[in-house]
């Protein structure tokens, strides 16, 4: 089943928003970032090796948005292929391919409907991109469905306590739970979009229906001194600090 329209149609809203405001002014630099990091405060993945050795490895990029995860991805030699919602995002994705490269393929569609054959990749990422703004029985069905039998579905997505405490109106979370994890299956912000946070023991029941064993949580902190993202709200880097702010998930997907 597809994600209802009237949500896609916000969610294109949002990001066209987003990337007018942000994500195109800043999608050359982290294109041109030097090695591949996760999340609000740039974790190297050289220390996390989430992802492994993906050269010569096909991947496919959830929720890419201005795709500079997979720019990395294809610089470090995986043969990638990412997909958005947004034709906006996407739009700034091409700009970034022609001025910085390499090219690979970029495809506008639904994460939770992927016009990908079964079992024809080997890792399937996303950094903040399907995770919070798809159904995860979805999206994680495809996932499990387009990758071949022990391949690898690495996400990224904020913790289930950032999004408890964030207010009401939006903004940056606070030191008070201000909702409960029933609250967030799924949550509707004002500014628009619809948005998903399962709690820990939810995502290890979903991971397993959907066919994957766990083999890392990482609850990312940022170093001592990091500034707040520049644009990304949801915490700030004190927040960070002080309470898991960030959750990078490693799953296998079982031989069948
Ligand atoms: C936070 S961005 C992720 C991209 C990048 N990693 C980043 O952090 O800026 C979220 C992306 O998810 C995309 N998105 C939202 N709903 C989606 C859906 N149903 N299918 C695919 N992508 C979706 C948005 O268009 C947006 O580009």
């Amino acid at each position: 089943m597809s994600t209802p329209r009237d949500q896609l149609d916000g969610h294109r809203a949002v990001w066209a928003e987003v990337n007018a405001q942000f994500t195109d002014a800043a999608a050359e630099g982290m294109w041109r970032r030097p090695a591949i990091t996760w999340g609000l405060f740039a974790h190297p993945e050289a220390s996390l090796a989430a992802l492994g050795d993906v050269a010569g490895r096909e991947v496919l990029e959830l929720g890419c948005g201005t795709a500079y995860l997979s720019g990395w991805l294809a610089r470090a030699g995986a043969r990638v292929v990412a997909l958005d919602l947004s034709p906006a995002q996407l739009a700034t994705a091409r700009r970034c391919q022609r001025t910085i490269g390499p090219a690979f393929g970029l495809v506008e569609a639904d994460g939770a409907v992927l016009p990908v054959r079964d079992a024809a990749v080997d890792i399937v990422v996303s950094e903040y991109g399907v995770a919070p703004w798809c159904d995860p029985d979805r999206w994680l069905a495809e996932a499990a469905r387009v990758l071949r039998p022990d391949g690898r579905l690495v996400f990224l997505t904020s913790s289930v306590l950032a999004a408890m405490c964030v207010p009401a109106e939006g903004g940056v979370a606070g030191d008070r739970l201000l909702r409960g994890p029933a609250d967030l299956r799924p949550v509707a912000w004002p500014g628009g979009g619809v948005e998903h946070h399962p709690s820990h023991g939810e995502w290890i029941a979903l991971l397993g229906a959907h066919g994957f064993t766990v083999e890392a949580l990482h609850e990312l902190t940022p170093p001592a001194g990091e500034d707040d993202h520049a644009y990304y709200e949801i915490v700030s880097a004190a927040w960070a600090a002080r309470w898991p702010a960030e959750d990078l998930w490693v799953a296998r997907r079982q031989a069948k």
